[in-house]
C-alpha cells in the first residue's frame, strides 16, 4: 500500500512511517521545457508508483494518477470516483453545469441529447465533407507563395469549421466564440476577465437555442433545444451543453492537430526520414499515426484531466483513497506506462493495439472522439499528400509554446514546401 495518505499525512508530521510533507510536490507542475516532453514532477512520481500526492495550490493534498490501469479504474467507476464538487478545489476550475462536471443521471440526460450524433457510425458519412473542408484550407496554403502558419491556416480553422457547421453558427460570430472560448479555457479560469467569457458565451448560447427552438433547422443547436423541451432539461444546461460542443471541440483538436504536425515534422523514422515524409510514402499508417500521436503528446498544457472525488473509500492501484479525497487522472502519464505500453518511449506511428487514454473512458469519454479522429486523419492525409516536402519554416527552437490556454501548442507554427520556395525564387 502507498502510505503517502493525504488523510493521515498530519499523523505522519508527529509520526513515524510516512513521508515529510515538504516531500509532497505542489500542484500544478511546471510544463516541460521540451514541447512534447512531459513534467518532470510527473515523470518522477510515476516512477514511483501508479498512484502518488501532491498538494493543490489551496494546501490541500490530491492523488496524482500516472498509471494506466489505475486512470482506467477512475474514469470508469463513477460511483467511486464523481465528478461533482471536485472542480471547485481543482487548480483548473471548470465551469459548473457543465456536461464534464455532471454526474449520474443529470449527466446522462444531458449527454443523451446529442450522443447519438457523434458515435462512430453518425460520425463517419461526415467524412467527405471534412475532406473537403481540408482540401480547401490545404489547396489555400499550396497557393500561397511564402511561409504559412499553419495554427492559422489549418489547424484552428478546420476543427471550428466542422463543430462550427454542424451546429449551424454564423460564420460572423465565429471569431467571438474563439475568444470567449480562450477566456474559458485560460488556466486562471476564475479571473475577471474569464468570468466575463463565460457569461457572454453562455448568453449567446442560450439566445441561438431559444432562436432555433422556434425555427429548428437540420443542425446540432435544433437538436439539443428540441430534445431539451421534450425531455425537460432547463435552457441553461442545454445552453451549456452547446458551450461544451463548441469550446471541447475546437482548442483541443487544434492543439493536437498543430503539435501532431510540428512533431511529425522534427521526429526521425529509423529509415533515416521525418515521420512526415514516413506518412506521405505510407499514407495507410495515418490511422495508426493518429493513435500514437494522441497517446504520446500531452494535450494538456498541465497533465490535469479532469479531476475527481471519491464518494468512498476505495483502493486505488494499492493506495488507499478516503472518501472526499480528490484524484486527478493523468492521461499523459498513463500513455507512457510500460506496464500497458511496450517501449513506451518510442515513437512508433504503426503500434498496435494503442490503447491510449487520450479522450477518457467510461461514462465521460470525450462525446467528439470520433469527430476529432476523422479530422486528425482527414488533415494528416490531406497535407502529407499535397505537401509532402513541407518543413518548418524556423528552427525548432524558435517556436513560442508559452500557453494561452490549458491546451498544448506553439502559437504558430510557420512552415513552407519546396513548391512555394520554387516559386519565391523565381520572383
Ligand atoms: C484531440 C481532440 C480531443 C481530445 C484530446 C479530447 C479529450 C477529451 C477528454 C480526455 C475528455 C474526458 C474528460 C473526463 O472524463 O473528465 C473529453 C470529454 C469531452 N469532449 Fe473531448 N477531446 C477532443 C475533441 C473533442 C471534440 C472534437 C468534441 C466535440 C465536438 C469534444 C467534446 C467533448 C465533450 C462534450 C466532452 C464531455 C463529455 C462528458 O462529460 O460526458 N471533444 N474530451
Amino acid at each position: 500500500m502507498n502510505d503517502w495518505h493525504p488523510q493521515r499525512r498530519g499523523q505522519s508530521c508527529e509520526g513515524s512511517d510516512v513521508a515529510p510533507q515538504d516531500r509532497i510536490p505542489g500542484f500544478p507542475f511546471r510544463p516541460s521545457t521540451h514541447p512534447l516532453g512531459l513534467s518532470a514532477e510527473g515523470t518522477a512520481l510515476s516512477r514511483h508508483g501508479p498512484v502518488s500526492p501532491v498538494r493543490l495550490p489551496g494546501g490541500q493534498d490530491a492523488w496524482f494518477v500516472t498509471g494506466h490501469r489505475a486512470c482506467q479504474e477512475v474514469f470508469r467507476d463513477e460511483a467511486a470516483f464523481r465528478r461533482g464538487d471536485a472542480d471547485a478545489i481543482a487548480p483548473f476550475p471548470a465551469l459548473q453545469g457543465l456536461v464534464l462536471v455532471l454526474d449520474g443521471p443529470e449527466h446522462r440526460g444531458v449527454r443523451r441529447l446529442v450522443s447519438d450524433r457523434f458515435t462512430p457510425a453518425a460520425v463517419e458519412p461526415l467524412r467527405p465533407r471534412v475532406r473537403r473542408v481540408a482540401d480547401r484550407l490545404v489547396d489555400g496554403i499550396a497557393a500561397h507563395g511564402g511561409p504559412v502558419d499553419l495554427v492559422a491556416a489549418l489547424a484552428l480553422p478546420l476543427p471550428l469549421t466542422v463543430i462550427g457547421d454542424l451546429m449551424d453558427v454564423p460564420e460572423k460570430d465565429r471569431d467571438r466564440l474563439r475568444y470567449w472560448g480562450d477566456g474559458l479555457l485560460s488556466p486562471g479560469g476564475g479571473g475577471a476577465a474569464a468570468q466575463a467569457a463565460t457569461t457572454a458565451i453562455v448568453g449567446y448560447m442560450a439566445a441561438l437555442l431559444a432562436e432555433r427552438r422556434a425555427d429548428p433547422g437540420d443542425d446540432l443547436v435544433s437538436l439539443i433545444a428540441v430534445r431539451a423541451r421534450e425531455a425537460g432539461i432547463d435552457d441553461l444546461p442545454a445552453a451549456l451543453l452547446a458551450v461544451a460542443l463548441i469550446v471541447a471541440g475546437w482548442e483541443t483538436t487544434a492543439g493536437a492537430l498543430a503539435t501532431f504536425v510540428y512533431t511529425l515534422l522534427t521526429e526521425r523514422h529509423p529509415d533515416g526520414g521525418t515521420l512526415y515524409r514516413f506518412l506521405h510514402e505510407h499514407p495507410e499508417h495515418v490511422p495508426s499515426a493518429v493513435e500514437e500521436l494522441l497517446r504520446f503528446l500531452p494535450n494538456s498544457v498541465y497533465a490535469a484531466a479532469q479531476p475527481r472525488r471519491a464518494a468512498c473509500p476505495v483502493d486505488l492501484g494499492g493506495t488507499a483513497v478516503a472518501a472526499g479525497d480528490v484524484v486527478i487522472p493523468a492521461l499523459d502519464h498513463a500513455g507512457r506506462d510500460p506496464a500497458e505500453f511496450p517501449d513506451p518511449e518510442r515513437l512508433d506511428l504503426t503500434r498496435t493495439p494503442n490503447r491510449h487514454l487520450a479522450f477518457g473512458l467510461g461514462p465521460h469519454v470525450c462525446l467528439g472522439a470520433a469527430l476529432a479522429r476523422q479530422e486528425l486523419q482527414v488533415a494528416l492525409a490531406a497535407l502529407t499528400r499535397r505537401l509532402p516536402d513541407l518543413e518548418l519554416a524556423v528552427p525548432p527552437g524558435e517556436l513560442d509554446w508559452t500557453p494561452e490556454t490549458m491546451i498544448r501548442r506553439p502559437r504558430a507554427l510557420p512552415v513552407r514546401w519546396k513548391g512555394a520556395m520554387e516559386r519565391c525564387e523565381g520572383r
